[in-house]
């Protein structure tokens, strides 16, 4: 599937969503002719199609929402072998890999966060915007933003909305739900908008009230930030000495998460208390932007998305990649299995 023949122009195409700090992120990848890259987020497949636009690249793409791989399926028609689609998450980045016969490849690319065909699409639940059902997940399988909602106890709400919403007003909001849902049900879009609007008042020039609510149970739905960690530690595994990592995170949670997972990589790893004989084990990546690279005015002005994006990039040295990350690098939260089964 993936052969190395001569990539044919696949730059352009129709494309809902605009990529964003797409020629930053190729500049940082160094994306060369007979390269092999990863494109851990496929979406509408704009930075797929920035890599394949140098001749003779090839590109395995990830995404887990089903309808992504299946509208990519033109584009890697047109590609003729260069772009292989794989819907899974990208935690599984190795095993992926394994099953392709790929033990390294030269970059890695993640542009985090969802789709605007996902925020779109209001039968996927995504927007408080469109009447919809109350879903939110990706990929189609696990529980949905409506399980939660109809199942987290007051407290794991609470917390929920307050870490990965950084909302003030989480535990009104909190407390908001659980009386409405002992009167009915929350299953659809509008109703949960509808509740937050009546805690949160909607102030002139403010973002809506319910964004950061919506925001915080899609994360916590699709499990963003525990897949960032994995997918990071699979990076590292798979990345090949000087292969490039790129990430753009549209969260400080998440871009919190790569600045410390680069900076803990990138100095060299002390010896353990309980071993103090191992020598230090070097780093395994050199960061490439001491700062993240934000979008200048004429990407924000063309797509306002492009606001809060945060580009960093690191380059992978030759050291052995380590085999945990660091627990603090994620936040305190309740897990969502233990919600499905304490309140089944
Ligand atoms: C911001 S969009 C990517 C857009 C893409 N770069 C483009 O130019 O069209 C993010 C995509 O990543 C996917 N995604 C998010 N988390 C994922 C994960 N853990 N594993 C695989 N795909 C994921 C989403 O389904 C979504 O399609």
């Amino acid at each position: 599937m993936m052969t190395g023949s001569g990539s044919p122009a696949v730059a352009g195409g129709p494309a809902r969503h605009i990529p964003v700090l797409a020629h930053r992120a190729m500049a940082w990848l160094v994306v060369h002719p007979g390269g092999l890259y990863v494109d851990a987020t496929f979406g509408a497949g704009g930075y797929s199609r920035a890599i394949l636009a140098t001749a003779g690249t090839r590109v395995l793409a990830v995404d887990r929402d089903r309808s992504a791989i299946a509208q990519g399926a033109a584009l890697a028609e047109t590609a003729r072998g260069s772009l292989a689609l794989v819907e899974e998450r990208f935690s599984h980045l190795e095993s992926i890999l394994q099953r392709h016969g790929i033990l390294t490849v030269d970059g890695i690319v993640f542009d985090l966060g969802v789709s605007s065909m996902q925020l779109d699409e209001a039968a996927r639940g995504f927007s408080f915007r469109l009447e919809g059902p109350l879903d939110m997940r990706m990929g189609g399988n696990g529980p949905s933003a409506a399980d939660v909602v109809a199942r987290a106890s007051e407290r794991d709400l609470a917390a929920i909305l307050a870490v990965l919403g950084e909302d003030p007003k989480a535990r009104g909001i909190a407390r908001a739900i659980v009386t409405a849902r002992d009167r009915r049900p929350i299953v659809t879009t509008r109703a949960l908008a509808d509740i937050v609007a009546q805690v949160v008042r909607m102030r002139p020039g403010a973002i809506h009230p319910a964004t950061r609510t919506f925001q915080a149970l899609r994360i916590f739905v699709n499990d963003e930030l525990g897949e960032l960690a994995r997918g990071l530690l699979a990076a590292e595994r798979v990345l090949k000495p000087a292969g490039r990592l790129v990430v753009v995170a549209f969260h400080s949670l998440e871009d919190r998460i790569v600045k410390n997972f680069l900076a803990e990589r990138s100095r060299p790893q002390a010896p353990s208390r309980h071993r103090p004989q191992v020598a230090a084990a070097p780093a395994t990546f050199r960061v490439l932007t001491r700062r993240p690279e934000t979008a200048d005015s004429a990407e924000t002005g063309a797509n306002p998305r492009a606001r809060s994006a945060r580009l960093r990039a690191a380059e992978r040295t030759d050291a052995a990649p380590r085999s945990t990350i660091a627990a603090a690098l994620l936040p305190a939260l309740p897990a969502l299995a233990e919600i499905m089964r304490k309140n089944a």
